[in-house]
């Protein structure tokens, strides 16, 4: 087996966009737009996997600011917040290529981005239909979320979606 992990870039939207409609139901997908304006503001940070070749899957995560979150299928507001931590916006495998080590793998180059930027922690929004996965691999829920944020949470990815955070 030959994992090949390398930054994302333009050239590759059209299959990501492919991998993501296998992972996420079609109410969590983002647009071919959506993504090329992510890659122009911080597609260094982002990554895409190859198993044997083929790709199988990819990471989205930048720098924002702990407890908050972007909005989905949006593009980036021209002010980004002040960061302090590394948020991982998305990460999807192929169903054929989960169970492989690649999503380990993708997520311990972004814990590796994330402190080559000074950051000692990850955030990310754990959507209803990724289960207890966050939980499994060392996120636990963000406890100093307002009341009004949960809603703005929920409201943006959906029934079971929580803020989570861990050290690196
Ligand atoms: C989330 C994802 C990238 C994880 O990849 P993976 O290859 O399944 O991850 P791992 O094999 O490292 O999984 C670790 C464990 O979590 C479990 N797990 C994975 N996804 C899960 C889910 N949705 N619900 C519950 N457990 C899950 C795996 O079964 C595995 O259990 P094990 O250790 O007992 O074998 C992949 O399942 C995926 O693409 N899911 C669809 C997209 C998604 O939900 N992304 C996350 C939200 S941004």
């Amino acid at each position: 087996m030959t994992l090949k992990i390398v930054p994302m870039t333009a050239a590759h939207i059209n299959e990501v966009v492919q991998i993501q409609a296998e992972a996420f139901t079609p109410d969590l997908r983002e647009t071919p737009e959506v993504f090329a304006n992510r890659i122009a503001r911080f597609g260094e940070f982002f990554r895409v996997a190859y198993l044997n070749g083929r790709m199988v899957g990819y990471v989205v995560a930048f720098p924002w600011k702990f407890g908050d979150a972007p909005v989905n299928n949006q593009k980036f507001p021209e002010e980004l917040p002040e960061p302090d931590c590394f948020f991982i916006h998305d990460i999807a495998l192929l169903p054929d290529a989960r169970g492989s080590g690649v999503a380990r793998a993708l997520l311990e180059d972004a814990y590796q981005t994330a402190l080559k930027l000074g950051f000692d922690a990850a955030s990310l929004v754990a959507v209803g239909q990724s289960g207890n996965y966050w939980d499994r691999v060392g996120f636990v829920p963000n406890a100093h979320v307002t009341e009004t944020k949960r809603a703005y949470i929920l409201d943006i990815y959906g029934p079971g979606a929580r803020l989570m955070a861990r050290p690196i």
